[in-house]
Formats: structure tokens, sequence, C-alpha cells
């Protein structure tokens, strides 16, 4: 019989709904035990048929829902009304192992003449929740590889990122974006690209974001993946937060742009709602900054590589002219002095060589120090005892640098020894030193530092692992300009008015070190100051005390000396000179013809050879298969380039070098030296 269902047999209909419905089905009474479930929900919570019957709801709420369930469902009782449960929560159930699940809740009331009834059907929603998940997933997946094709495909790299705030606020649906990086040379953050936040803001943000260690925070925790408003609070950093507030922003996700040492910039992401970025968005930025950050990171490089290639090109060009240019030099020097030795009555000829000597010193002044930028000036490398050089120093810098500049020179106990030419690397103190006293027209602070530096294999910059002194000149000074920084160690390069400046400093600085087997690194703020720091090798045997010159006896003796020279200018002087020395000269054009000779003389007491010549063996070669044919043959080596250019300074160690050009004094002294030693 069809009809209205018989309010006894309530039940009996319940349970013959309860059966043929696909979701799982609960009535639960007015004290909330389950009176009737069917088979769907038993085994959706995973009871044995029967076991859920009086059993109270709550056994199937996890415990912090319990609470509010009692009071959702009491009120519930007192005004039923169908609907769906969990709007503003995520309801869940529990099953009997334990496990929650994510579930989805319709209820429905029913008076029976047993008491209200509250009907619930319930549904596991937790695969369509992944499902939800993994869509959206793939939806960032492909933000993804989109901005990792712009960045690969875009031939200006800074376009490319100057696009990508605005496809993360599409994928995230979130209200601003900004990338900030630092430059290569220093370690402020500055605003690459940014996307709904007004410009004046984001650069506020920038000074605050590097001041607030933000990204030494993300050093200091590589495992930190992010850090949201809650964390900023966390970690004190309350100016940002206040900051970030103040303009609107309810939560952020910073994330770190890693560079191959430590971060190389920030990726942030803003949000007027509270609590935005979730695990999704933030692995989803993660992604995001790894892109920007390897494309920075090979940019950069690029850049760097592009520097150092371009100073060895001006390098090589600068050196191969300065080399000629000392050959000329010698041959008009040596020729002036030969006319110098003709004229001695005439004070006008005398006066018109004394002025030509004079243009021919500033000449080699000048070659001296291109080759010295071009690496290639005659260097001799001994152990330096840092603490008494600095000592020297200190005074020589006191009367130099004026009152106006306090001078601190500061030399760490126990510093190793380091390995470089002691004089070069006076200059090239003198030279940092004023430098900076110029950049301080009006007086400031001038910091010298010695401290020893351990490079670990996998270390910053381009520095090679290894145990240096670093000497850090820092001044308070004017500072550069980016244009100006990113140029100062080429030639030529100055700001400072003509006869003031050379441009010639820092480029010999630099050449200096190099050649010594360290680097050198420049960091400047402009209106704040410059500190130069010079890396150099520790010495590997301590220094000798000075005074242990040879003596030079029998200076006045009359030797054979053998000339090797191929350029015949320069031999003609040679020649000149060593006769008016007084000593018997032999002459050969080359390396074969100088061995040929020495079979056959006798008598040769020293060979004095150019290191470069034209053909067949080179001077170093030659020297050293003179010492074989004779052993205790003094060698002089002459050269426009220094030691070390044709083989390696080890290889011409053991002779003494007359560096090119040379006057009749430096002549007799080096020979003298040589015929001593
Ligand atoms: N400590 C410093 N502070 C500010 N600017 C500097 C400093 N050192 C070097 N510079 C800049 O670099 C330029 C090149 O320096 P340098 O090679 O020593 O040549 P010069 O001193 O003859 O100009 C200077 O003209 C100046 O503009
Ligand atoms: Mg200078």
């Amino acid at each position: 019989m069809v009809g209205a269902p018989d309010q006894r047999d309530v039940f009996g209909v319940l349970r013959a709904l309860f059966d043929i419905t696909p979701d799982a089905m609960l009535a639960v009474d007015e004290d909330g035990r389950i009176a009737l479930a069917n088979a769907q929900a038993e085994q959706l919570f995973g009871y044995a048929p029967g076991a859920l019957h009086r059993q109270p709801l709550d056994a199937l709420l996890p415990l912090p829902l319990r609470y509010m369930h009692a009071a959702h469902f009491r009120e519930y009782l007192r005004r039923p009304r169908v609907r769906r449960m969990g709007i503003n929560y995520e309801l869940q159930g529990v099953r009997a192992n334990g496990e929650k699940f994510a579930v989805d809740v319709g209820l429905s009331p029913v008076a029976t003449e047993h008491g209200p009834l509250a009907i619930a059907a319930i549904r596991d929603i937790s695969t369509t929740q992944r499902g939800q998940q993994s869509a959206r997933g793939s939806r960032l997946d492909n933000f993804v590889v989109q901005i990792g094709r712009l960045l690969l495909e875009s031939p200006d790299h800074w376009e490319a990122i100057a696009r990508i705030p605005e496809q993360v606020m599409a994928a995230l649906s979130i209200d601003a974006v900004a990338i900030l990086a630092t430059d290569w040379h220093d370690k402020l953050l500055r605003v690459r690209a940014d996307a709904g936040i007004p410009a004046e803001a984001v650069v506020r943000l920038a000074p605050i974001l590097s001041t607030a260690g933000c990204m030494h925070h993300f050093f200091v925790d590589r495992d930190l993946p992010a850090m949201t408003m809650d964390a900023l609070a966390r970690a004190e950093f309350a100016q940002l937060q206040a900051e970030l507030a103040q303009m609107g922003f309810g939560d952020c996700a910073i994330v770190p742009l890693f560079g191959l040492y430590e971060p190389s910039g920030l990726l942030l992401a803003l949000a007027h709602a509270p609590r935005r970025f979730d695990h999704g968005a933030v692995s989803f930025l993660q992604s995001v900054a790894n892109l920007v950050a390897s494309a920075v990171q090979r940019r950069r490089a690029e850049v760097q590589l592009a520097h150092a290639q371009r100073l060895d090109a001006i390098g090589q060009l600068t050196g191969g002219i300065a080399h000629d240019f000392n050959n000329l030099l010698t041959v008009i020097s040596g020729n002036l002095q030969l006319l110098e030795m003709e004229s001695e009555n005439s004070d006008s000829a005398a006066t018109s060589i004394a002025s030509a000597r004079h243009a021919v010193e500033r000449g080699a002044d000048l070659t001296r120090k291109l080759l010295a930028f071009a690496r290639r000036q005659s260097l001799r490398p001994t152990a330096v005892a840092v603490r008494p050089m600095l000592d020297t120093l200190g005074n020589l810098l006191t009367r130099t640098l004026g009152e106006t500049i306090e001078l601190k020179i500061t030399c760490v106990d126990a510093l190793p020894d380091v390995q470089a030419d002691p004089t070069e690397l006076e200059t090239a103190l003198i030279n940092l030193a004023l430098n900076a006293r110029d950049a301080m027209p009006r007086g400031g602070r001038l910091a010298l530092v010695a401290e020893p530096c351990t490079i670990p294999v996998a270390g910053p910059e381009d520095i090679p692992p290894g145990c240096y002194v670093t000497f850090t000149v820092t001044d308070t000074g004017t500072g550069m300009p980016a244009e100006i920084l990113s140029r100062v160690l080429e030639p030529f390069v100055t700001t400072k008015e003509s006869g003031k400046g050379s441009g010639l400093g820092l480029p010999m600085v630099y050449g200096f070190v190099e050649q010594s087997g360290g680097r050198m690194t420049i960091d400047s703020r402009l209106g704040y100051g410059t500190s130069v720091r010079l890396y150099l090798p520790v010495a590997t045997n301590p220094a000798i005390a000075a005074g242990a010159r040879p003596d030079t006896r029998d200076a006045e003796r009359h030797a054979t000396v053998l000339v090797v020279e191929d350029d015949p200018e320069v031999l003609n002087i040679a020649i000149a000179f060593v006769r008016s020395l007084g000593h018997r000269v032999l002459v050969a054009r080359d390396a074969g013809q100088a061995l040929d000779m020495l079979a056959e003389e006798a008598q040769v007491d020293l060979l004095f050879t150019d290191v470069v010549l034209g053909i067949g063996m080179d001077g170093i070669a030659l020297a050293h298969a003179a010492r074989l044919a004779r052993p205790g043959l003094a060698v002089l080596l002459t050269s426009g380039y220094p030691r070390g250019e044709t083989g390696g300074v080890e290889d011409a160690s053991e002779f003494d070098l007359l560096r090119k050009p040379y006057r009749r004094e430096d002549l007799a002294a080096a020979l003298t030296r040589a015929l001593g030693d």
C-alpha cells in the first residue's frame, strides 16, 4: 500500500532509504547518539556492521570539532533546517583507526514520535579536494614553465624579469609583486621589476629590506622557504611588518633569490587579504625565484667575464705598446748619455740633453706604469713582514695626508708574512691612501687594516682557495658612481683635473696584485665612502732580515762581457755602455751565436742578454744553456718585459734582471752585482 508512512515504521522507511543512497547516512537522536547507520557509513568510518548503533556521534568527529559540534547540534535541533555544514570551517571525520578525512555533510531534521532526529548525509571529499589541489598545482606548473621559457628565450634578461611580477600576480591572484637584486659589486638591494605597488612604495621598501637582514636571515637559515607576515613578526622584522601593514597589505611572502654563495636578491609577493600564502603558493614562488636567480647568476657571470676579458685585452694592447716604447726609450736615453759624455764643455748642449733626458725618464715612468697594469712589470717577490712595513708606511702617510685626515692602521697580531715585491706593495698602498685622501677634500677617516684570510674551496667571488693576507683601505670620502666604479681598473680613467690624476693608480695596483697571485676588490657607495681590498698570498718561507745584501767586491774589475741583443740600435747602446765602464765586449745577435762564442772563447766573465731574442732560444733558455756549458758563469738578463714573461718566474729567478730602459749607472750597478755573486 502506498501512502503516508506509518509513524511507527519511520525507522523502516529510513532504513529503506539509507540502503539505496550511495552516500553514508546517519540518523542521530536528541542525545547525539546514532539511531541508524547504513552500510556505507559503517564502511566509510571503518566499523563492523551494527557497530555504530547507539554510539555517540562525537566518536566520528576529531577532537577539536567535538565541542563546536555539540553547540551546533543543540542549536540545530532547536531551530532545524536543511543545510550543509562546514561553511566556515573544514569538516573532518575520524575513522575507527583514528585516520582523519575531509567530509561534506548535509543535514535534514525529521520529527518522529520518538523525538526529533537529525538525518546526515556524509560524503568523503578528500579525493575531490586533492583533485582541486592538483588542478591548481598543474595550473601553477604551467606558469613556471612559461616564466622559464620567457627567461630562456628573451635576449635581454632584465626585460624578461620585468614581465614576471604580473605573471606571478595572475598565477596566485595576489595584489603586488616585486623583484629585488643586488649588483655584483655590492650588497644593496635594488628594485628590478614590480607590479601592483606604487613605485615610491617599493623604492622605500628596498633599503628596509636591505638593512632588515632578510637576506642574511635566509643565508643563515637556508632551509627557510619564505618569510610570511607571521614569520616577520616572529623574526622581529617589526619595521618591515609595520611598513607593509601601513601600505595596506595583510600578508606577504619573501623568498630568496639564491646566488652561488648567498642570496643575491629577493622575490616579494604581497596580498591585501591575510593568510594568502599557503604551502602551494610558497613553493610556486620558490620555483619562480630559482628561475630568476639562475638567470641573474648567468648574466652576472657574463658581465664579470666580459669585464675581465676587457681588462685583459686592454692589458695586452698596453703591454705590447709599452714594451716597444721601452726599446725606443733605451735607444734615446743611451744616445743622450753618449752625447752628454762627448759634449762636456758645452753648457747649452748640456741643458738640452738634460731636458731630453728628463722627458725620457717621464716616458719610462709612464711605460713602467703601463707594464705594471699589463701584469708585465719586473717583480722581485719575497716574504714581507707586514707589521714593520706598515709602521714605516704609517710614518710616511701621517706626514703626507695632512691633519684633516685621521689615519688608523690596524694589523692583527701574529700575521703571516706575505709573498710580494715589498717596494711595489708599498707603492700600491700609498696609491690607495692618496686616492682616499683625494676623495676626502674636507677631511675624514682613513683606515688601513691588515688581517689574515683563508678562502675555502667554495669561497666567494672568484678568489682562488688559499691563505691570504688582506689589506683593506677604507675611507669616508665621496664614493664613486656606478659608471666610474665599473671602469676604474682601466688605464686613464680619472675624474681628477689634468695634472692631478693620471688614471693609472688603480690599474697599477690591480696589475701588481694580479701578477703577485692575489686579487683586488672595490666596494664603493656614493656619498659614503670607498673600501679597496687587496688579497695577497701568504709567504711559504719566512722573511730574512733586511741588510744581508751581497757586498760589491771588485767593483772596478775589468771583465769580458758577452752581449746578446737582436735589436741593432739597442745593441749599439749596450756595447757603448759596457765599453765605457771599462769592460771588454763580445757581441752575439742570437742564442746560437752566443753559445758558439762561449764554446770558442776561453775568457768570458759575464753573459749579458736580452730576454726576448728574435730567432732560436730566448735569453732565459740561453742563460740556462750557458750555465750548463760554464757552471758559475755570471749572467745578467735585460728586458722591457718583466721576469716570467717567457717561461715562468721560477725559470729565471736565479738570474739578475735589468729593466729597460736602463741608464748607464743602472747597468754599472747591475754588472757589478752580477759579477760579485
Ligand atoms: N677612494 C676613492 N674614493 C673615490 N673615488 C676614487 C677612489 N679611488 C679612486 N677613485 C676614482 O677612481 C679614479 C681613478 O683612480 P686612479 O686609477 O688612482 O687614478 P687617479 O687617482 O690618477 O685619478 C679617480 O679619478 C677617482 O674618480
Ligand atoms: Mg690615484
